[in-house]
Parts: structure tokens; C-alpha cells; sequence
């Protein structure tokens, strides 16, 4: 039996349908199991990573477990997994553990995949870079007008399917591909104007990437919520990469054996969310 926690979230759902397709056993762990639906088959029960209690009976019986990152409490569960006997974590992390200078968010994964290591448990670590999921927050912008507000529209990555990183994770667990870390990008290097304009091809209709000052932008992320510190990170992040090309890993078709999704296939699979009409 496999435990997916982060079993509602753009990865962990995926790993949970392909696990179900490989034939596998399924147990999901939710903090709220009434608020969700999940595919039939599998074994849903109540938990919270950061709150210890809850993880022992998630645990019990369990061989291998994806392991959403949680940046408080992860010793509790490392703790329940070791008197579960579980065999191997796969632990999803992100690609900034390995920039020259990790950063806030970089930092609170390398501390996970420090404790993980730390914790003697066969491990691997997915290490994806920007999803292709993200961009979803340009879809009330391209609803309502066609133009997606943004800086730096010249700033490269290369964003990733969470499909993709679905993929390489239950390949670790099937394969139990311990010891090895996965550094995951999509297959292109694309500009957020490149981006929108991809969108707009797939649902038909133009649409554009506007700049706007730095602080204005800002605000409106600190008006979702974001904390000043990430918003300032993110921003920087965009700024150093204007106008440069973004690397691209192999990994995702290395460990599939078939190419990465691109990001008009991402476009296609998502597109009702950017046109409801199109549902
Ligand atoms: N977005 C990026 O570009 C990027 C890049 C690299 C790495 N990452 C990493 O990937 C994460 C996002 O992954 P995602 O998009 O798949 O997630 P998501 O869609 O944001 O969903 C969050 C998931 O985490 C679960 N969760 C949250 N707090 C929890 C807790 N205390 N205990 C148990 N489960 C908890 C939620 O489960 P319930 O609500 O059902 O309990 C939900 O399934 C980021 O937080 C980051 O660490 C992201």
C-alpha cells in the first residue's frame, strides 16, 4: 500500500490516478476527507503533517508514501514512518534547493530534504521548477480582457507539467529509485509573453502580456496574500532571469521514457479554465 499525502493538490492528485492506473494500492491523506472526492479504489483517511497524532494511523500498514512539503512538523512524520517501517519516501521538493543562493522557499525545502535524509529512510527527491499550473492565476486576467498584468514579461523559464512531476514521483516509487535526486523542467524555454501568447492560440483568441511598474505589481500580490518577502523573491526572480534562456533538464523523459508534456499540451489539457466555455 502506497500513501500519497498532498493527495488533493495539482501534484498528488496526479500521482494518485497513475498509481490507481499502475494497479497499485492507494491510501490518500486529507485534512479534510469530507470536502474532497477522490477516484474509487482508493483508501481515504483524515491527517495533518504538522500535526503529528494524526500520522500514525495514516502510516499503519504502509510500504511507501509521496510526501507533500509541509515546512513545519516534518519530524513527526519521519518519526511515525520509521514505527511503520516504511520503506522508501519520495519527497516532492523544488528545483531552488539547488540555485547558488536557495533563497526563503529554497531554504525551507532544503531543510526537509536534510531531515529526510537525516531520518535513515530509503529517499528520492523530485526537485521540480516552476509548474505550468501556476500561470492558472492568469486565468480571471484572461477572462475578463485578454491582457495578463505582469513584470519582466521577458523572463524565461522552462515550467513543468505537474503531470510530468506526478510521472517521475510514482516512477520512484515503483521503481524505488532511492539515494537519487530529479532536478524536473518542462521541455521549453518560454517568456511569460510567449506564454499568454500560447494560451491565446489555444483558445482562439489573442491575448497579451501588458507591463506593469514593480510596486503595483507587488501590491497585488501582497493583496492575494503572498507574504512581502516571497513577493520580493519572486520578483527578483523574474528580473534575473530578462532576457536569458532557461535550462532544460532531461529528467522527466529520462525517467518516463516519453518526452515532457509541452506547454500548448498543458494549454489544451487546462483550457476550459481560461475560457469557461470551452468546459
Ligand atoms: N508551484 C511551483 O512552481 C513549485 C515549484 C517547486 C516546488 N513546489 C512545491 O510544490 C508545492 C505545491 O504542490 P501542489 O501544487 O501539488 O499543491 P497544491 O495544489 O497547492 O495543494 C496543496 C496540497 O497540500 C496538502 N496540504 C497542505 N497542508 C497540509 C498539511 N498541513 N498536512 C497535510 N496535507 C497538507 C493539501 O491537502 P488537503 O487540503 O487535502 O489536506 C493539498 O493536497 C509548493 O508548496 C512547493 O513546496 C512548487
Amino acid at each position: 500500500m502506497i500513501l500519497v499525502t498532498g493527495s488533493t493538490g495539482n501534484v498528488g492528485a496526479n500521482v494518485v490516478r497513475q498509481l490507481l492506473d499502475a494497479g497499485e494500492k492507494v491510501r490518500v491523506m486529507t485534512r479534510n476527507p469530507s470536502d474532497r472526492s477522490f477516484p474509487d479504489g482508493v483508501e481515504v483517511v483524515p491527517g495533518d503533517l504538522t500535526r503529528p497524532e494524526t500520522l500514525p494511523e495514516a502510516l499503519s500498514g504502509i510500504e511507501r508514501a509521496f510526501l507533500f512539503p509541509v515546512f513545519t512538523g516534518v519530524d513527526g512524520f519521519l518519526d511515525a514512518a520509521r514505527q511503520a517501517g516504511l520503506q522508501h519516501v519520495v519527497l516532492l521538493s523544488s528545483s531552488s534547493v539547488t540555485y547558488s543562493t536557495p533563497g526563503l522557499i529554497g531554504e525551507q525545502h532544503l531543510r526537509l530534504e536534510r531531515a529526510v535524509e537525516a531520518s535513515g529512510l530509503p529517499w528520492t527527491f523530485v526537485r521540480p521548477d516552476a509548474f505550468m499550473t501556476n500561470d492558472l492565476s492568469w486565468a480571471p486576467q484572461i477572462i475578463n480582457g485578454g491582457v495578463v498584468h505582469g513584470v519582466y514579461g521577458d523572463a524565461a523559464l522552462a515550467p513543468v507539467d505537474p503531470r510530468d512531476i506526478a510521472a517521475v514521483a510514482v516512477r520512484a516509487l515503483l521503481d524505488e529509485r532511492a539515494g537519487e535526486a530529479y532536478l524536473l523542467t518542462g521541455p521549453q524555454s518560454l517568456t511569460q509573453v510567449e506564454r499568454v501568447r500560447i494560451i491565446g492560440e489555444t483558445i482562439g483568441r489573442p491575448l497579451r502580456f501588458e507591463e506593469v511598474p514593480r510596486e503595483q505589481f507587488r501590491e497585488q500580490l501582497l493583496r492575494h496574500g503572498m507574504p512581502a518577502p516571497v513577493a520580493d523573491e519572486l520578483i527578483d526572480g523574474f528580473a534575473a532571469r530578462d532576457g536569458r534562456t532557461a535550462e532544460i533538464s532531461p529528467a522527466v523523459e529520462e525517467v518516463t521514457g516519453r518526452p515532457a508534456f509541452t506547454y500548448a499540451q498543458w494549454a489544451a489539457h487546462r483550457a476550459a479554465a481560461f475560457d469557461p466555455a470551452l468546459a
